[in-house]
């Protein structure tokens, strides 16, 4: 897939491309399209999607939190007929280079402790466990909170 993958700022556009990955990758747990288009268009902060030939596959959302000083993955998805091929850590390397540009103390993320590919994706990237956090979830799963000093 490599190199006919390219990433960019997300526009109104890619909603519906957005929303279904959001489905096909989390189910009933996943982000409303309304709390979607807030992420992309509203919120203080940073949506990218990562396309292949065109076609959308994954997104990233980001929040930048604390006056500025600190940015956290708030979500990031890849379609599962495009995982395994290094668009999520294209993804988090595109998180690490938004941080190191508006000059961001640290980046963080939560993410469910049964994740593993999660997990390992983010261990790959630079970051490490800092906190469980019991029961976290809805359905009472527990979090992880990780953290990338930069
Ligand atoms: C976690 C996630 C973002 C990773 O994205 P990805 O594009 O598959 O990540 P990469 O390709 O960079 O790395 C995946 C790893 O799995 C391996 N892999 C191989 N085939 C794979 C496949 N079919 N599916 C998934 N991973 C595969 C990759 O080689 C890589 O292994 P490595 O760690 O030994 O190098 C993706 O699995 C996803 O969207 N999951 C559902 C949503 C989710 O859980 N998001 C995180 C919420 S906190």
């Amino acid at each position: 897939m490599g190199k006919d993958v390219c990433f960019s700022r997300a526009e109104r556009a890619d909603l519906d491309a957005v929303c279904g990955i959001e489905k096909r990758s989390f189910g009933a747990e996943g982000f409303s399209r309304r709390q979607l288009l807030y992420l992309m268009t509203r919120a203080s902060g940073f949506f990218y999607v990562a396309r292949h030939n065109g076609t959308v596959v994954a997104y990233l959302s980001l929040l930048l939190t604390e006056r500025a000083r600190h940015l956290r993955i708030y979500s990031i998805a890849v379609g599962p007929e495009a995982r395994g091929a290094g668009i999520g850590a294209g993804l988090m390397e595109l998180a690490r280079q938004c941080a190191l540009e508006r000059g961001v103390a640290s980046i963080s993320l939560e993410v469910k402790s049964t994740n593993r590919e999660a997990i390992r994706l983010y261990e790959r990237a630079g970051f490490v466990k800092k906190k469980l956090l019991p029961a976290y979830y809805p359905d009472q799963t527990d979090a992880y909170r990780m953290h990338c000093p930069l």
